[in-house]
């Protein structure tokens, strides 16, 4: 794993987006993967900038989320479809038949799972995915326990997770029990990863991902196992790693941002 730390939210914005455009220059068509949350925010303000000036072209981009919450539709405000559609697919001007989610809605949750991973191997897979990581070590949903080789499916959300969640959802709100999250094989048969994490509060959960042995009580653990992923820290997120490995990105960070 390629790991970087930066300065800043809004330098980790800037090389991330260099990261995506790059893919787009590449392939405009690209299929790439998409993460919720509060750490990709300054990302998709980036793009939408970029995309704004004409220095980038989403516009033959298709898109897959991540995750969905089980119950909450397109039009509930904590929903991630919303969530989408406000931060990055309206103000972008994406095409919403280029953009999906799993239908949080959906009569058959279990069916739609299905649904959603063949639409990702219709499309050719996923080019480039960007993640985040929950305070627990979770990818997408994928709680600790996880299995390794699971697919896109109905997940159970941990206390953890729902209790760090909460501060989305309006006073006396409960986050939903349950979701539905692309699986762990799934996240790394995408091409490449690019993983973004910023705060003091995901130190412990990056030490063990990126320098603790492949498991499944740890999910994100599972990346090093991935031939191209690139890791995106800020310093508060790197701080739980071992001195010698942050001296040696911090000095990655800067010479991509004099080159
Ligand atoms: C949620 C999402 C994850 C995301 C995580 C971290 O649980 N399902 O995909 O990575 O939150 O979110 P934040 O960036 O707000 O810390």
């Amino acid at each position: 794993m390629h790991l970087i730390i930066v300065e800043s939210p809004a330098q980790m914005a800037r090389l991330a987006a260099d990261r995506l455009a790059a893919q787009l220059a590449h392939r405009p068509d690209s299929v790439l993967g998409l993460p919720t949350g509060d750490t990709p925010l300054a990302l998709y303000r980036e793009l939408v900038r970029r995309q704004r000036r004409g220095e980038l072209d989403l516009s033959r981009a298709t898109t897959f989320n991540l995750d969905e919450y089980l119950g909450l539709g397109p039009d509930h405000p904590t929903s991630y479809a919303h969530y989408m559609r406000r931060h990055l697919f309206a103000p972008a001007g994406m095409d919403s038949r280029r953009t999906h989610l799993p239908d949080g809605t959906a009569a058959d949750p279990h069916a739609e799972a299905e649904r959603y991973e063949a639409a990702i191997r219709a499309a050719g897979g996923i080019d480039l995915q960007l993640l985040g990581i929950g305070v627990n070590g979770h990818i997408g949903f994928n709680e600790p326990g996880s299995p390794l080789d699971s697919r896109t499916r109905v997940v159970e959300l941990c206390a953890t997770t729902r209790s760090a969640n909460r501060r989305h959802f309006p006073c006396g709100e409960a986050p939903p029990t349950h979701a539905i999250t692309l699986g762990i094989a799934t996240i790394l048969e995408a091409r490449r990863l690019l993983l973004l994490a910023t705060g003091s509060a995901k130190a412990t959960a990056l030490r063990a991902a990126l320098q603790g042995p492949i498991s499944a009580g740890l999910p994100a653990s599972v990346l090093q196992r991935h031939p191209a992923c690139v890791a995106i820290l800020d310093a508060a997120a790197a701080t739980a790693l071992d001195p010698a490995t942050r001296q040696a990105a911090r000095l990655s960070a800067s010479t991509l941002s004099s080159s």
